[in-house]
């Protein structure tokens, strides 16, 4: 059958949702699937309204195509659809919420405090250690974060953050390096480490700049990775996600592992890290977005 590719929308991620979806969609036709573009504007209701499709591959990053909602349309439509179902995608676009899954399950994450108000500023730097980390709870791409170290810049970020998200979440800074895990038909591919000159890997480092440095293999010893990959499967599975996500995970001075976040559509854009662990892996991108779409048919 036909299937439709999912890109663009309304998030603050358009552009980076547009670049996946054309490298998805480029890769589904190559493979001989008669696949086309979808750039989902308006009302989801309506896209999935008499469709000329029989499923969809989501390459939506962001509110609206990754948090569950277009999950729950599709699902009621009786439309596949790849990745995660409703409920994990709605969790994990909530970083916030996730962290609080994590605790629950005993899996590591760093200590934080959520922020509904400038004049919570003193006490959160009171009771975290700095430097922080500043975060609208349920954005991608890094965009909204700041690092902070004093109560008055606590106060602008959070102020940034609040434009974003009426949830915003504030957490312990881990200095890094920096891992991400990929996987895929639960199965995790090789870690990707990252380094960047920029403060963090920011939306400039994630898409722009070509300075950022990625490591694959990722540095760690043999069995550090697998330790890696391990807590990667374990945040997937506890989230609940389906067939493909991304884990990202920060390490400190002493070795210890901590989750940040699990994404549930990542990046496939030509600078994305699943596609780069996928091809160490022997998997070519083309084979990456197949076996995506392949879990829909089952
Ligand atoms: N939110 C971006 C697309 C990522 O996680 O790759
Ligand atoms: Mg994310």
């Amino acid at each position: 059958g036909r299937v439709a590719v999912f890109m663009g929308g309304n998030s603050a991620e358009r552009e980076v949702s547009l670049k996946s979806g054309k490298a998805v969609l480029a890769a589904l036709v190559s493979a001989g699937v008669d696949a086309y573009a979808v750039d989902v504007q308006g009302c989801l209701l309506r896209t999935v309204d008499n469709p000329e499709f029989d499923r969809v591959f989501i390459a939506l990053h962001g509110r609206g195509g990754e948090d569950g909602t277009l999950q729950a349309i599709l699902s009621q439509a009786g439309i596949p659809y790849t990745g995660s179902e409703m409920l994990a995608s709605a969790l994990a676009m909530d970083k916030l919420r996730t962290k609080y899954v994590f605790e629950g399950c005993g899996l590591p994450t760093p200590k934080f405090r959520t922020m509904s108000d400038v004049g919570q500023a003193d006490q959160i730097i009171g009771e975290l250690r700095v430097p922080l980390s500043v975060k609208p709870s349920r954005e991608g791409s890094s965009i909204g974060i700041r690092k902070v170290r004093t109560a008055a810049e606590l106060a602008e970020a959070y102020e940034a953050a609040a434009a974003l998200d009426n949830l915003v979440l504030v957490e312990e800074w881990i200095e890094g390096p920096e891992f991400t895990v990929s996987l895929l038909q639960d199965q995790a591919l090789p870690a990707i480490g990252l380094s960047t000159d920029h403060v963090f890997y920011d939306y400039d480092a994630k898409y722009l700049a070509d300075d950022t440095r990625y490591r694959i293999p990722c540095g760690l010893a043999p069995e550090d990775e697998v330790r890696l990959q391990h807590l990667a499967l374990d945040a997937f599975r506890v989230v609940g996600c389906r067939t493909w996500g991304r884990v990202d995970i920060m390490q400190d001075n002493d070795g210890n592992f901590w989750l940040l976040e699990v994404n549930t559509v990542p990046g496939m854009t030509d600078h994305s890290l699943v596609p780069m662990a996928a091809k160490a892996a022997g998997i070519s991108f083309e084979e990456l977005v197949v076996r995506i779409l392949r879990d829909t048919l089952e």
